[in-house]
């Protein structure tokens, strides 16, 4: 039994090359039972970004949140390995840390159950008078797999790893070095609209005319922006000019990058929830934290710069200057974002057709489609 009721024509619409396609119906974005089979058999069998390894650099290091409403903690060991461990206590089933943070281990503020960084019960007071034998209880371990600075999780121990599946984005980042940025800035937002109204949002450069006319149509405009073929990789990736203005403010280009590359800036997603932009001189990155509801997403913004320009007697100004930049484009977008998902709740929505600056869109609804194996 599917809550995805997609009729036959739709189907077909959303599936046409993107000079006629329209999108996916509006049941895709807005059906909490649509979502619920979405998390299902697409969230659990994806991977999924839960932090930059500038956040997990040091042992005991951790950062612990919730995705799709499941409680994760990604933590460095004593040893310097990374793990991805279920937040769950196996006591009585508290979230053991909450944000991010260092500690020599983990302990539940519960009842003061214990466990070591990879996962291993190395306390349990006063369990001495009953049958228990704390060898055997762990945190269940999740796998994972650093791609370009990002660490990514999943729940499926039988997909595919990341990088050879996302090898055409790679060629296309990795000069920006993005492993060895670190953050600069960060902006916490809650939306209330879905992951793919966001992701939606955030890939495709067709609003940027409109809605940030003073900001980033100034760097980075609509005319300048090139959507890339994916080929049918799991990503959407779109190179965007930086107009001779913006070019000539960039003092300390990132220092990996060719003549070339400093000369345009790119938004991407890889499928479905790792948001990032890069500019000559920075990146950016969205970490968009479905929850179980469907309406209902927790975001983070961070910035990244190189660990020098990090350093410098001028990053407080630079910091500041990101954050006022980054929060109004924020407040921009969601405006947009709010304005347009209740308009998708309306009786009269309807799939709609796309611009060809909108393939970032296209390409993620063919992804969905394609996970959720409807042809
Ligand atoms: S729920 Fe964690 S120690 Fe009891
Ligand atoms: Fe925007």
């Amino acid at each position: 039994m599917t809550a995805i009721d997609v009729s036959p024509a739709d189907l077909a619409a959303a599936r046409e090359p993107i000079a006629t396609a329209t999108t996916l119906p509006p049941s895709f974005y807005t059906d909490q039972a649509v979502y619920d089979e979405i998390v299902d058999r697409v969230f659990r069998h994806s991977w999924l970004p839960v932090a930059h390894v500038s956040q997990l650099a040091h042992p005991g290091d951790y950062v612990a949140l919730e995705m799709a409403g499941e409680p994760i903690v990604a933590t460095v060991d004593r040893d310097g390995e990374m793990h991805v461990l279920s937040n769950v206590c196996r006591h009585r089933w508290a979230s053991i840390v909450e944000g991010r943070g260092s500690a020599p281990a983990l302990q539940c503020p519960y009842h003061l159950w214990t466990y070591s960084l990879d996962g291993r019960l190395s306390g349990a007071p006063r369990m001495d008078r009953v049958d228990f034998d704390k060898s055997g209880c762990r945190l269940p371990e999740y796998r994972h797999e650093v791609w370009n600075g990002f660490v990514f999780m999943t729940f499926d121990p039988g997909i595919e790893p990341l990088a050879p599946q996302i090898a055409g984005l790679d060629a296309m980042v990795t000069s920006w070095r993005l492993d060895e940025l670190v953050v600069s800035a960060t902006l916490s937002e809650t939306a209330d609209w879905s992951w793919n109204a966001m992701v939606d949002n955030w890939a495709e450069n067709y609003h940027v005319t409109s809605v940030h006319p003073d900001s980033l149509e100034q760097m980075t405009p609509a005319s300048l922006t090139e959507p890339i073929d994916n080929r049918g990789e799991p990503w959407c990736y779109a190179r965007i000019g930086n107009t001779p203005e913006y070019q000539a403010t960039i003092d300390r280009p990132i220092s990996t990058l060719d003549t070339d590359q400093t000369t345009y800036s790119a938004a991407g997603v890889v499928f479905p929830l790792l948001c990032f932009f890069t500019f000559p001189d920075l990146a950016a990155w969205l970490h968009v934290r479905p929850t179980r509801r469907v309406d209902e997403l927790d975001i983070e913004l961070f910035l990244l710069v190189e660990p020098e320009l990090a350093e410098s007697e001028h990053i407080e100004e630079i910091r500041e200057a990101q954050l006022k930049l980054g929060r109004s484009v924020w407040e921009q977008d969601a405006e947009m974002c709010r304005r347009s998902y209740a308009g998708l709740r309306s009786a009269s929505a309807r799939p709609a057709r796309l611009s060809h600056l909108e393939l970032s869109v296209w390409q993620t609804q063919n992804w969905l489609l394609d996970a959720l194996g409807l042809d």
